[in-house]
């Protein structure tokens, strides 16, 4: 077995939110990898932090009434207590709001600006004149320049799909004070990515760096050239000042990378580990980053780019993986699928998930959906039916007839061989984190333990005069062969494996390998039920519970409060023709992150309305509702298709946002007055 030294990191939440399932498909890729890369022995360590800077935590604390620094340390808490209760094992979880961050960040910025490839000048932005802060684009929102669509954050259109500047929206508001932002100029500080042009086109084609999918993307952003990257924010702003640059702060994705030295910083200065060793430019040792495939560009492109030019080694490889859907759709607040990692722990065993994600995991990035369907038949069938069966059905007669104790003898030194033979293969398969087959192939193993067992028939022979030592002989292979799968599951399947090394009676094992050999004539102890069966009713608690959580926290980013528009005539309002719709149909509109297709009924004609509603409502929960429309609005021709009404519906948006429903008795067709 090799000797590697290996640095692994998973990428590091943001600390304005609590952790969900999303992200657990991240941090269980990635403590697999470190928990096998260490059972085979090598030095392996994982570091992850909370990345902590930025306008959204700075606002969030803004909001709560704390300070940023109150509001990171609440959240790094909650991030680690669920991480660890997911067992998901860091060597070292830190924040980037420290001073190894500090220290790192500085650094790097200070060898890019020695070596020239640090420039600045003047950019006109957004600024919000009441709260006195320049306007990041997502802060900004008001009605397409194009086809006047209300309510469009940022710089694109979701109406119409029209990119554009945020200055050019119509009607526009700051989304933190609802004041209307004016323009201001100020020095902004860029890295020159185009002087690293060369390198990176290099480094992200050169073998094992990166996936063959990500390179290929990374190709076409090469070839229409690099932009340079603007790194700087003005005050205020919750991170690190520039040095040299009073009143300018890194931007929060400079330093966010920079936090895995920084907890890998940390973890030396506590171990005695040599930082050098892992970082300095002429390093020997590996280092992985595991991401989302959303932020590969942070990763393969600008990431080497600081490290190459501020003399620091770059990546062995990122490895990219696919997005989580549930029940086949991207997560969703009102159908209760953004389920956070406390909601799902708070009622159903952490292993479940640990082995379900394994099972759907391979190296690409094709994103993984969670069906609770599927989920419960994998982990009932596989891991109670198969794996855990067999120690179930030999350890009662160990425990009875021999009390305790294996046989001295192995009688099928061939399927022992078998099992132990699988070794390599399977570890080959958690080395290049194709997990889904590593699952597949150890399962295959756990049908033969399976079919030895059904084939002996213990439970017949046990009731045969003298054939005590074939029974003893049986069932002691049966548990011989489970100590060797719960070996293989480890990684996945840390608490099995250590209840199951408890109940054996034996030390943590390292990798199996074909020298490994059977416990003979050892003591085992008691069986305790290592892993009960899938209850699904906690599954609609958890998805009933993730509903009603996210209806308390969803909270605007905008006051409540809008100015009141100026006055109208009666006259004015009496051309707005509102009346009462039912909903008749609701669904889905493919590519539209916002907007739902709606079908409504108004009486004596059904009209076709496209409505920004769909981060507040699922389709299905709206079917048979009355609500209230706008019934001679022009029709509007959309991306998507003609829209012809407007439904009503109240709040600053995104998931907070409440369609109006009359009271009982209205019907559809009746006129508002
Ligand atoms: N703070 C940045 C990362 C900085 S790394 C120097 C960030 N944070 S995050 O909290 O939004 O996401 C953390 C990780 O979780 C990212 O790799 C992201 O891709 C991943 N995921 C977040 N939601 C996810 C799913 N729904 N599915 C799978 N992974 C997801 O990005
Ligand atoms: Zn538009």
């Amino acid at each position: 077995m090799s000797d590697r030294k290996i640095l692994i990191t998973s990428a590091l939440p943001y600390a304005n939110g609590p952790i969900h399932l999303g992200h657990l498909v991240e941090y269980i890729q990635t403590d697999i990898w470190a928990r096998f890369q260490k059972k085979r022995g090598n030095q392996c360590h994982y570091v992850c932090a909370d990345d902590t800077h930025g306008t959204p935590i700075m606002l969030k604390a803004d909001r709560e009434g704390i300070t940023p620094e109150e509001l990171i340390a609440q959240v790094g808490k909650e991030h680690l207590q669920d991480f660890t209760d997911f067992g998901v094992a860091f060597d070292n979880y830190h924040s980037t709001h420290s001073e190894e961050n500090k220290h790192f960040s500085s650094l790097i910025y200070q060898r890019l600006r020695d070596g020239g490839h640090i420039s600045s000048r003047s950019i006109t932005q957004a600024y919000d004149p009441k709260k006195e802060m320049f306007l990041p684009d997502r802060f900004i929102k008001g009605d397409c320049p194009k086809c006047n669509a209300k309510d469009q954050y940022g710089d694109n259109c979701e109406a119409c799909g029209a990119t554009y500047s945020p200055i050019e929206l119509q009607n526009a508001v700051s989304a933190v004070s609802g004041e209307k932002p004016i323009e201001k100029d100020s020095v902004h500080y860029f890295f020159n990515l185009a002087d690293f042009n060369d390198m990176l086109k290099s480094w992200t084609t050169a073998e094992g760096h990166l996936q063959s999918e990500v390179s290929n993307k990374l190709a076409e952003w090469l070839e229409s050239g690099l932009q340079d990257w603007d790194i700087s924010r003005d005050a205020p702003y919750f991170g690190f000042e520039i040095p040299d640059a009073p009143g300018k702060y890194f931007y929060v994705w400079l330093d966010a990378p920079v936090g895995y030295m920084a907890s890998f910083k940390n973890l030396c200065d506590k171990q005695g580990l040599d930082f050098d060793e892992y970082w300095a430019e002429d390093s020997k040792t590996e280092l992985y980053h595991f991401i989302g495939k959303d932020i590969i560009y942070f990763h393969a492109l600008f990431w080497p780019a600081m490290l190459n030019g501020a003399n620091f080694r770059t990546p062995s490889a990122v490895f990219a993986h696919g997005f989580l859907t549930v029940n086949g759709e991207k997560m969703s607040k009102s159908r209760g699928t953004f389920i956070k990692a406390r909601t799902y722990l708070d009622h159903l065993d952490p292993e479940y998930l640990r082995y379900y994600f394994a099972a759907k995991l391979s190296a690409g990035i094709d994103d993984i959906d969670l069906s609770f369907e599927d989920f419960t038949l994998r982990v009932n069938s596989d891991l109670v039916g198969k794996v855990v069966n067999i120690a179930s059905r030999c350890s009662g007669f160990i425990k009875k007839r021999f009390d305790g104790k294996l046989s001295e003898q192995c009688v099928e030194p061939e399927l022992f061989a078998q099992f132990t033979g699988a070794s390599e293969s399977i570890a080959a398969l958690y080395e290049t984190r194709e997990y889904g087959k590593a699952m597949r192939e150890i399962m295959a193993l756990a049908d033969k333990a399976n079919q030895y067992i059904d084939e002996k028939k213990p439970w017949l022979v046990a009731k045969e005069e003298g054939k005590e030592q074939e029974l003893h002989d049986i069932c002691s292979i049966g548990i011989n062969l489970f100590r060797l799968l719960v070996g293989y599951l480890s990684p996945v399947l840390p608490k099995l494996a250590t209840d199951s090394e408890d109940f054996l009676n034996i030390d943590a094992q390292q990798w199996i390998t074909k020298q490994t050999t059977p416990l003979l004539s050892h003591d085992i102890k008691a069986f305790k039920a290592l892993m009960t069966r899938v209850d699904e009713t906690k599954i609609a608690a958890i998805l009933e519970e993730s509903k009603e959580n996210l209806e308390k926290i969803a909270e605007p980013i905008v006051s409540q409060f809008e100015p009141i528009a100026p006055e109208i005539e009666f006259d004015d309002f009496a051309k707005i023709d509102l009346r009462i719709a039912k909903i008749i149909k609701a669904e889905h509109v493919k590519g539209a992150n916002k907007l739902l297709q709606l079908t409504v009924d108004i009486g004596d004609e059904t009209l076709n309305v496209f409505a920004g509603i769909k981060s507040a409502y699922a389709p299905e929960d709206l079917e048979g509702k009355l609500t209230v429309v706008v019934a001679n609005l022009k029709p509007r021709k959309m991306k998507f298709g003609l829209s012809e009404g407007m439904v009503l519906a109240a709040g600053p948006g995104g998931e907070s946002l409440w369609v109006l429903h009359p009271d009982d008795g209205a019907t559809a067709g009746m006129r508002v007055k």
